[in-house]
């Protein structure tokens, strides 16, 4: 075991029947090495820096209808909201005055934001803020829509791919989305210049060791700047309200993994890790991710955004207490920087 993890450090890769074995196997030990060495390794790249992104969900309404997602278009226990480009701009006001130099737009796909609207909205924010970087996660386009937003001046785009598998893909989403789709939608990202980002849930119904070395495989292919991935957790308006959540161990070992494959990226110690365990952020860092998205929403739509049951919001992990956030990232040494936190090159 040790050796496999040793070669993962040199190499940046294993093969296939490796990485099951090292999923499978993993005992506690071997677990604090892996993640010790992956914390050595984003430090090589990063130092003590850890990068925020002032996360702005601005849209709850989503014509899909993904079976995992607290917000998906049949869930009608949910109150829908989206917020104006006055709201928005509003949203990166204070996250300018707080420190924040990346700003993320995420939402379910509104319908009512026709492409106009979305590069209407880019543009106004690069121009008030063009020292900072703007990244969105607003689904699936077609690359003529990717193209548009892009040469407004988005830099960033988050599409977690969910699962490399296409079966496994059909087990969490209607018909009308395929696995095809959405590798489709990454490699036109990529291929119009944007820094990509891909991920998946870790412990998402039906998901296998399998599944989980094909989602491994697929990152090293994809070769992203950023990677999110965070526990699977049920939310009980949805088909999945039954299943277990997913386990933040397993997240913690699979961040170790993909920062020692990809060295220089950006990773997040996700909300969904927060929420299923109050150090999961911390802990998450101390795996090898080096990024937080607080969350700097408007307060009384924050709770709307309920993509899963019980996710935080309003605590610690609000934008508007970056104090609190730096003092407990400053406890396990590291520091938040105020930097657009681009990925770095490859040494
Ligand atoms: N609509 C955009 C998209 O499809 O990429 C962005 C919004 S979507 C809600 C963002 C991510 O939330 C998804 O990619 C999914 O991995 C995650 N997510 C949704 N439901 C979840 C759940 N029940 N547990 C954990 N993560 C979840
Ligand atoms: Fe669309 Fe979740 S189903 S964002």
């Amino acid at each position: 075991m040790r050796e496999l993890i040793d070669q993962l450090v040199n190499s940046s890769e294993l093969t296939s029947n490796e990485y099951a074995y090292l999923l499978e196997h993993l005992d506690n030990e071997n677990q604090e090495y892996l993640r010790q060495k992956a914390a050595e390794k984003a430090k090589q790249y990063y130092g003590k820096a850890v990068y925020v992104r002032g996360l702005i969900e601005f849209t709850n309404y989503c014509k899909n209808d993904c079976y995992y997602c607290g917000i998906r278009k049949s869930n009608h226990n949910a109150i829908r909201y989206h917020l104006t480009k006055e709201e928005i701009l509003n949203c990166c006001a204070e996250g300018y005055q707080l420190g924040f130099r990346t700003f993320v737009l995420q939402g379910g796909e509104d319908v009512s934001y026709q492409d106009l609207d979305i590069v209407s909205i880019i543009e106004a924010i690069k121009e008030k803020y063009f020292d900072c970087a703007l990244t969105l996660s607003i689904g699936e386009k077609s690359y003529d829509s990717y193209l548009k937003y892009y040469k407004a001046g988005a830099d960033r785009y988050l599409l977690r791919h969910e699962t490399a598998n296409s079966k496994h893909y059909n087990n969490l989403h209607p018909d009308s989305l395929s696995a095809e789709n959405r590798k489709r939608c990454l490699y036109d990202l990529k291929e119009i210049g944007y820094q990509v980002g891909c991920g998946f849930m870790v412990g998402s119904p039906h998901q296998t060791t399998e599944n989980i070395v094909e989602d491994l495989m697929f990152i090293k292919e994809l070769s992203p700047q950023m990677v999110g991935i965070g526990p699977f957790i049920s939310h009980k308006d949805t088909p999945f309200r039954e299943f277990a959540n997913g386990s933040v161990d397993m997240t913690l070992n699979l961040i170790a993994i993909i920062r020692l494959m990809l060295p220089n990226i950006l990773i997040p110690a996700t909300t969904a890790l927060g929420t299923l365990d109050h150090k999961g952020r911390e802990k998450g860092i101390l795996a090898g991710a080096n990024v937080l998205m607080p969350n700097l929403s408007p307060t009384d739509v924050r709770k709307k955004y309920m993509l899963y049951d019980n996710k935080i919001c309003t605590g610690d992990e609000a934008a508007q207490c970056r104090q609190c956030l730096q003092r407990r990232i400053e406890a396990i040494g590291y520091q938040i920087v105020e930097d657009r936190g681009d990925c770095k090159p490859l040494k």
